[in-house]
C-alpha cells in the first residue's frame, strides 16, 4: 500500500490504470483527457462512446489502448462554483470509486491527474487535501493491495501535492 507524488506526463507511466479527467460525454476533450486520448489512439474514443457517459463523481474503465498503461479509468470530476456546491464531497467520490473499480478488477498500481484543478477551476491546494484524504481513507478500508500515484505536471503542483501528503 503507498501513495507517492509523481511530476511528470501521465500518459507516460506503465502502470496498471491511469485516471482521466474526463467531461461527462467521456467523448474527449483538452487538457489531460485530450493528451490520454491523443497518445490512446482513436481505439479509446471508440470504447468510450460505448459507455453511455460518466455522471460527476462516478468512474468508468476501458482499456489502455495504445498507452502503456493497461487501462483508463475515466472519472468526472465536479466543477469549482465556490465550494457550496458539494465539489468536495464529488470530488472525493471520484478518488473513492476510480479506486474501487480497480480494486474490483485486481489492479494494483493506479495513477490519478490533479482532477478538477484546471478547466475545471477547483483551486490546487484543496483539492490535493480531497486527493490525498480520500486515498488514505480507502487504503485503510482496503483488503487489497495497490500502489497510488499522484501525478503532477508542473513542479508548482508537486510541490502542493508533496506538503498534502507531508501533513
Ligand atoms: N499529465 C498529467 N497531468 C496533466 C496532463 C498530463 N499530460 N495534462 C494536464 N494535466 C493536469 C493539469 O495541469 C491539471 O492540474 O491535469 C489537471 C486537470 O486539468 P484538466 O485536464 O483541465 O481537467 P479538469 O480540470 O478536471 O477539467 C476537465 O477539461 O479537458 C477537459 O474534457 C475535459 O471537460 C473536461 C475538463
Amino acid at each position: 500500500m503507498s501513495l507517492t507524488v509523481w511530476q511528470g506526463d501521465i500518459t507516460t507511466l506503465a502502470v496498471d490504470a491511469i485516471v482521466n479527467a474526463a467531461n461527462p460525454q467521456l467523448l474527449g476533450g483538452g487538457g489531460v483527457d485530450g493528451a490520454i486520448h491523443r497518445a490512446a489512439g482513436p481505439g479509446l474514443l471508440a470504447e468510450c462512446r460505448t459507455l453511455g457517459g460518466c455522471p460527476p463523481g462516478e468512474a468508468r474503465m476501458t482499456a489502455g489502448h495504445g498507452l502503456p498503461a493497461l487501462h483508463v479509468i475515466h472519472t468526472v470530476g465536479p466543477v469549482w462554483k465556490g465550494g457550496q456546491a458539494q465539489e468536495p464531497e464529488t470530488l472525493a467520490a471520484c478518488y473513492g470509486h476510480a479506486l474501487d473499480l480497480a480494486a474490483e478488477a485486481g489492479l494494483r498500481s493506479i495513477a490519478f491527474p490533479a482532477i478538477s484543478t484546471g478547466v475545471y477551476g477547483y483551486p490546487a491546494r484543496a483539492a490535493a487535501q480531497i486527493a490525498v484524504c480520500a486515498c488514505r481513507a480507502w487504503l485503510a478500508e482496503a483488503r487489497h493491495e495497490m500502489e497510488i500515484t499522484l501525478v503532477a505536471f508542473d513542479a508548482r503542483q508537486a510541490e502542493i501535492l508533496r506538503e498534502a501528503v507531508d501533513g
